[in-house]
């Protein structure tokens, strides 16, 4: 099925800020403080993937069980590590190319949203003065089914008042080119063609692509 793009839908950790690594650093030590190693290839799986979702996989990893309370905890105190780290971020952090496209965007009339698995994207967007640049924003504080369930996307999709079909979604996570395939939509994986395969189209990064080169397919 081709697709006629008139609007754009970006995750946000991973593809417009490079808070992947402290997600990841995050998950490393609350997995070395529970006594097991935990990689970046196994990190993976937990990329778009919401906070509880992410907390089971990496139990299950380490071969390790924990009561309700147990689970609550370890998730509060991952993201007390984690939100320590982006507290310390700054606009640096942007990765390449995102803003350009995002100005790109905006200065041709594409609308554009955000639709993240994360509770923490008001925060990130804040700290990296993007909080005013989306349409709209769709984030882990408004969606009750993680990726790659496509809710995020469709709740985007129909905020901005753009069909489903007319949107490329772009993720550096599996789950993430999941739902938005799910969701009927183009997808643009960012990142590694070996982990991104199902996407329509995979690119290294926001700085290898223009908006006349996305609207031609
Ligand atoms: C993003 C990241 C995941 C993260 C999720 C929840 O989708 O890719 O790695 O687990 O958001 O983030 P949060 O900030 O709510 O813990
Ligand atoms: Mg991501």
């Amino acid at each position: 099925m081709s697709h006629e793009i008139t609007a754009c839908i970006f995750d946000l950790d991973g593809v417009i800020v490079d808070t992947a690594k402290y997600h990841y650093l995050a998950w490393r030590r609350l997995a070395e403080e529970l006594g097991f190693e935990f990689t970046q290839e196994q990190n993976e799986r937990l990329k778009g993937v919401s906070r509880m979702r992410s907390l089971e996989i990496l139990m299950e990893i380490g071969g390790i069980q924990l009561s309700q309370e147990e689970h609550q905890e370890a998730a509060a105190r991952k993201n007390q590590w984690y939100v320590q780290y982006i507290d310390e971020m700054d606009r640096s952090e942007i990765l390449p190319g995102a803003e350009e496209f995002l100005e790109e965007l905006r200065a041709a009339g594409v609308p554009f949203a955000l639709g993240s698995a994360s509770k923490n994207a008001m925060r990130i967007l804040r700290r990296i003065e993007l909080d005013q640049a989306f349409s709209a924003v769709i984030d882990g504080t408004k969606v009750s089914k993680a990726k790659p369930d496509p809710e995020v996307f469709l709740m985007a999709a129909g905020e901005m008042g753009i069909p489903a079909e007319n949107c490329a979604v772009f993720e550096d996570a599996e789950a993430g080119i999941e739902a938005g395939l799910r969701g009927g939509m183009y997808t643009v994986g960012v990142g590694d063609p070996g982990v991104l395969h199902k996407a329509h189209r995979v690119i290294p990064g926001l700085h290898a692509i223009s908006w006349s080169d996305l609207r031609s397919g």
